[in-house]
């Protein structure tokens, strides 16, 4: 019998070519994965009939909305994940979950390679490959675009000389990922990184500089779990599909950045991520309400080490596993409502209520019903200042 390989499908170009190519070149059966992560764009039977099309034995859709945003996006909210203080990890958080349902289709199908369609340049060859490593060590990886030198051009002459029932001549200049949790776009004119971004590079937003009215809403958290938009029960799916409605029609959520990869190379990355950035923005600060001041310095140092190894692909790692009990601990209190305006680009707090809620009114107030007694501070003051005015006395003692 010959081999059966696994082959991660987005239904683009190079992943179609890669059915045909796979089966001539490993002469095996190719089992086309397609995973539907709210990406939206072409539904998912026209990519299932294309992947048949093209000559795959099986091709298998899975919708894998909900669990995406409840145990990718949610997690990374509650970690506030911003790789380099800015990029939502978006892509970074699509890989690990396409690993498992690359390793249950092995499973159903008795694969015994996977196969995906990075370039060696990038980090989604890495998320891929780790996630492997962690859960099927004994499969094995082909990605054809890396270990068979393809470029673009080889990929249509191929794509044409099979006669492939696919698209080789519309011309996309960039490198698009996108998902629930927002878009990537790379490549073409953006490569030089004095070119500003032009309108049609978005998808997700509008333009932030349009005049329009301003939005408000309520968002409910639940021990860090988003459960409400203005008061309206939803799950973490519905509830980011319609923040990316409302966030984006206000433009909020574009990031233009120069990013460094796992691989060593600085790229040029434009995102857009409506309600990844809302929601961040929303659940910080009601964590700035709730938590207490000691686990909330501690937690940003987690935080941006959690953010880090996800970029890195180590969704399934023993430190990225340790810092998730952390950061779900933390997570007890935080629960209340944040109100937001969402305009102009931003999405900005302007009300915050917690059962949970660590703000007293009577110690915070400069008005009547103080309770903040002052004459403790000074003593307060003078001891914790003690050790910096021991040490300085001896550096003026020392010249
Ligand atoms: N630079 C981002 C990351 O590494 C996005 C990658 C998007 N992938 C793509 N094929 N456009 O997470």
């Amino acid at each position: 019998m010959s081999e059966r390989v696994i082959l991660a499908f987005s239904g683009g170009l190079d992943t179609s070519v890669a059915i045909p190519f796979l089966a001539e070149k490993m002469d095996a059966e190719v089992i086309a994965v397609a995973v539907d992560l709210g990406q939206g764009g072409e539904d998912m039977e026209a990519i299932q009939k294309r992947a048949i099309d093209c000559g795959a034995a099986e091709a298998v859709v899975v919708d894998a909305k909900e669990e995406f945003a409840a145990d990718f996006c949610v997690p990374a909210l509650q970690a506030n994940a911003l790789y380099m203080d800015r990029y939502p990890l978006l892509s970074s958080l699509s890989r690990p979950l396409i690993v498992k349902h690359l390793v249950s289709a092995a499973k159903q199908f008795g694969g015994t390679v996977v196969s995906h369609g990075c370039t060696g340049k990038g980090n989604d060859q890495v998320r891929f490959e780790a996630g492997l490593a962690a859960l099927a060590p004994e499969l094995k990886v082909v990605a054809p675009a890396r270990d068979f030198a393809w470029t673009r051009d080889k990929a249509i002459e191929f794509a044409e000389s099979k006669g492939l029932p696919i698209e080789t001549t519309k011309k996309n200049p960039f490198s698009i990922d996108q998902n629930l949790w927002g878009r990537a776009v790379e490549t073409g004119f953006l490569e030089d990184i004095w070119n500003g971004p032009t309108e049609d590079v978005y998808a997700y937003t509008a333009d932030p500089a349009t005049p329009r009215e301003p939005d408000e809403v309520v968002i409910t958290f639940d021990q860090g779990v988003p459960v409400e938009l203005d008061g309206r029960t939803l799950t973490p799916y519905q509830l980011i599909a319609e923040l990316n409605r409302r966030a984006g029609a206000q433009g909020v959520g574009r990031i233009d950045m120069v990013e460094d990869r796992l691989v060593g190379i600085k790229s040029r990355e434009v995102y857009e991520a409506p309600a990844a950035i809302a929601l961040i923005a929303a659940h910080m600060e009601l964590e700035n309400v709730t938590v207490e001041r000691d686990l909330a310095r501690f937690k940003r140092g987690a935080d941006q080490r959690w953010s880090e190894l996800v970029y890195d692909g180590l969704w399934y790692s023993p430190l990225k596993h340790a810092l998730d009990a952390l950061i779900a601990d933390a997570q007890r209190y935080v629960s209340g409502d944040i109100r937001m305006t969402l305009h102009a680009g931003k999405a900005t707090v302007t009300g915050r209520r917690s059962e949970q809620s660590l703000y007293d009114f009577s110690l915070a107030t400069y008005d009547t019903g103080d309770m903040f007694d002052q004459s403790l501070a000074k003593g307060f003051v003078q001891l914790f200042s003690l050790p910096a005015k021991i040490a300085a006395a001896r550096d003026t003692k020392n010249g």
